[in-house]
């Protein structure tokens, strides 16, 4: 038996426009996805994934092609990539567990895939570069998805906190130390395709004004890149809300958002944004260490829940 495990995420700066090969932030979460597989002797592929109440799932391998209920999806997908680009086939006992809701929006597709393909690599005794390892995971998250920049998939390989632009052509590891980020779930799922596709809707519509959007933030990527290696805190948490103007300008943002991050603002924080897609979900916050049990306080007034996170925690790797 092998079991892999990778982390989930939280976008920093830069969701929407890096979907357009533009640069974003993204550090690595310690709440982990982890997959466990085994060979069978038979040809059946059997899954169990308690967290999605999945309860032996079963497929055989010739079966394998692409249609699967949504929740075993990506780890399906995985499978099948996994098999047709190193010609192998094997029955499979596979099993995922979760510390982490995928109601928070910290990227659980991406850490299952990852920790899927890791696991197969190992199993199958296939020597994988963490390159390949991102080029076969991104290839299963858009054949299932269709829509992605691939940022989650690189944060959950590469760990730490990345640079990450061009789809994946240029991840970068910055070397920063934990950063002092407080986390607020709103309590709403955000339906990630749908926003993604109202900012494509925009951009067709009016590509000149969302075009200097997209740039705008562009800017602020850049420059909080430089702050966040610095650890100027209040530097970066300027450049937070900036970039959370910038993101309501593109209709992503939420009422139960725009209250918490107005609390959190309020509450001392240096700046606050939402984190991914928008529309509901997580919004993260910078705070001072004086500052940071003000701000929770006033993130849970406003109704939201705290989620106590680790940032820039390692990526993918095999449990022992
Ligand atoms: C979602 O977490 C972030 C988006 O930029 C999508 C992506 O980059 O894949 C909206």
């Amino acid at each position: 038996m092998v079991k892999a495990s990778a982390p989930g995420k939280l976008m920093l700066f830069g969701e929407h426009i890096a979907v357009y090969g533009k640069p974003c932030i993204v550090t690595a979460v310690n709440h982990r996805m982890s997959v466990s597989i085994e060979k069978r002797n038979d040809e059946k592929i059997i899954v169990n994934a308690p967290e999605v109440h999945v309860k032996n799932y079963k497929i055989s391998v010739n079966e394998l092609n692409n249609q699967y209920p949504k929740e075993v999806s990506f780890v399906l997908t995985a499978v099948k990539n996994f098999f047709d680009k190193y010609n192998c086939r094997s029955g499979l006992d596979i099993e995922t567990h979760s510390e982490f809701s995928s109601k928070f929006g910290f990227g659980s597709s991406s850490a299952v895939t990852v920790s899927t393909l890791k696991a197969l690599s190992e199993l199958f005794d296939i020597s994988m570069s963490n390159n390949e390892l991102f080029n076969i995971s991104y290839k299963t998250v858009m054949d299932v998805q269709k829509v992605s920049s691939g940022f989650d998939v690189a944060s959950a390989i590469f760990g730490g906190t990345i640079f990450f632009a061009k789809k994946g052509e240029i991840i970068e590891k910055m070397n920063i130390k934990e950063t002092p980020l407080i986390v607020g779930y709103t309590g709403v799922k955000a339906d990630t395709p749908t926003l993604i596709k109202k900012v494509s809707g925009m951009l067709e519509r009016e590509p000149k004004k969302i075009n200097a959007v997209f740039n705008k933030i562009e800017n602020i990527v850049i420059e909080a890149k430089d702050n966040i290696k610095n650890s100027n805190w209040a530097g970066v948490g300027q450049f937070m809300n900036e970039n959370q103007q910038y993101l309501k300008m593109l209709d992503v943002s939420s009422p139960e958002l725009d209250k918490l991050i107005s609390a959190s603002n309020k509450g001392g924080a240096y700046g606050s944004k939402l984190s991914g897609a928008g529309g509901g979900d997580c919004m993260i916050a910078l705070a001072s260490e004086d500052k940071s049990s003000l701000v929770s306080e006033a993130i849970k007034k406003a109704g939201g829940i705290i989620i106590p996170v680790e940032t820039n925690v390692e990526g993918v790797r095999i449990e022992r």
